[in-house]
């Protein structure tokens, strides 16, 4: 059997300021989904946040890119706003760029990770979630589960892992698209990814073997808010899929990269760098310096389709580590104040307040002499 699995996200109104999303916009979306469900539209979905951004998972029948489900996700959307705009939360409504919704969510402003795939006989998947974060926080994780033997030890022992998988990559400035292959081309990927402000792993799949070479085992959003708007309106906090076990690296392999909070871009106005820091979901509130920048887990099982589940995979105590050494590093950049590295470089400072505030120094300058 085939199904979907759709994650869909916005950010509709922050609980205060930037921080997290009102219990009542969740029971919006859960009761709209609910009667979708109802009508057969949706097999089952689960509704959470991370950080200010409310989250639709969905399973269903009808592939990526449907009308139908996107329209289900914007319309969800336009109600939580309402809810939000009645409590007067934060931003309501700030990723919906347009009024009228037009048969796709791509490019009106909420994120969308989607994946068609054949059901296995057991059906792990992970749904991740971050905020105040962008697509790039993806890279350093992902490709350490599929490509790097240090942490994927199945990449080692495993015979049905061991060719390795297939990155496609995804430069988001020049909108092209690369596919490369590991471990052959290792290097030329790191290349890549390493810049990950601009290469983005977009989706990952196997190589020959007993799973379907066409279907991919994991994939992430790539939304870019300010591509869409041409100016800032927030950082475009990125959502992931990834299917795990018999074939795929382990569940534990795909969480352990996650170990360490390593740094990405966002935060405090989307200009600084911070560490991810892994979260169970009722940490999942953005309070300090509107951060550190989070991510969630949540694991299920599959059943024709059927969430079971969902387990906080990152509430753990085995994340416990990575919690502390992700708040030692927000202390330490912190000190940093307005400085880079702390603050982004100027280049990725463009589509921020930044500039307004740069141009009229601009015209005091004279010849240096
Ligand atoms: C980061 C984010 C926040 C805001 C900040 C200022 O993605 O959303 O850090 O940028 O709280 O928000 P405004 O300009 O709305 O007061
Ligand atoms: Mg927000
Ligand atoms: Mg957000």
């Amino acid at each position: 059997m085939k199904v979907t699995f759709s994650i869909i996200k916005a950010d509709v109104g922050g609980w205060p300021g930037h921080a997290t999303v009102h219990p009542e916009l969740i029971k919006v979306a859960e009761q709209n989904l609910s009667k979708a469900k109802k009508q057969g539209e949706l097999i089952d979905f689960h509704v959470t946040h991370c950080g200010d951004d409310l989250e639709l998972i969905m399973t269903h029948t009808k592939g990526e890119d449907n009308e139908k489900i996107h329209g289900l996700a914007w319309d969800t959307f336009k109600k939580a706003t309402k809810k939000a705009k009645e409590l007067k939360l934060y931003g309501a409504g700030q990723d919906l760029l347009s009024d009228a919704f037009s048969g796709n969510i791509r490019g009106m402003g909420p994120g969308a990770a989607e994946m068609e795939f054949t059901e296995r006989e057991g059906e792990p998947v992970i749904a991740f979630m971050m905020d105040k974060t962008e697509p790039g926080a993806f890279n350093l994780p992902i490709f350490r589960t599929f490509a790097d033997p240090f942490n994927t030890a199945g990449l080692v022992i495993d015979p049905s892992m061991h060719n390795g998988f297939v990155f496609e990559i995804w430069d988001i400035q020049r909108h092209m698209s690369i596919k490369m292959e590991s471990p052959e081309e290792l290097y030329d990927i790191l290349a890549l990814i390493g810049a990950k402000s601009r290469f983005v792993i977009k989706r990952v799949y196997p190589k020959k073997g007993k799973l379907p070479e066409d279907e991919p085992v994991a994939v992430i959003s790539t939304e870019k808010l300010f591509h869409i708007a041409g100016k800032y309106v927030g950082k475009d906090d990125p959502v992931a899929i990834v299917r795990a076990q018999s074939g795929l690296p382990a569940l534990g392999e795909v969480l352990n990269p996650y170990g360490f909070p390593h740094l990405v871009s966002g935060w405090m106005r989307g200009s600084h760098n911070g560490p991810l820091m892994p979260v169970g979901v009722k940490n999942a509130v953005c309070t300090r310096f509107d951060g550190p920048p989070r991510v969630i887990a949540l694991g299920f099982q599959l059943a024709k389709g059927k969430l079971v589940g969902p387990v906080d995979l990152f509430a753990d105590t085995g994340f416990d580590r990575a919690r502390d050494i992700a708040l030692e590093i927000t202390d330490y950049m912190r000190m940093h104040g307005p400085f880079e590295p702390h603050r982004l470089p100027l280049e990725e400072m463009e589509y921020t307040t930044l500039p307004s505030v740069l141009k009229k120094l601009h015209e005091r300058f004279t010849e240096m002499k």
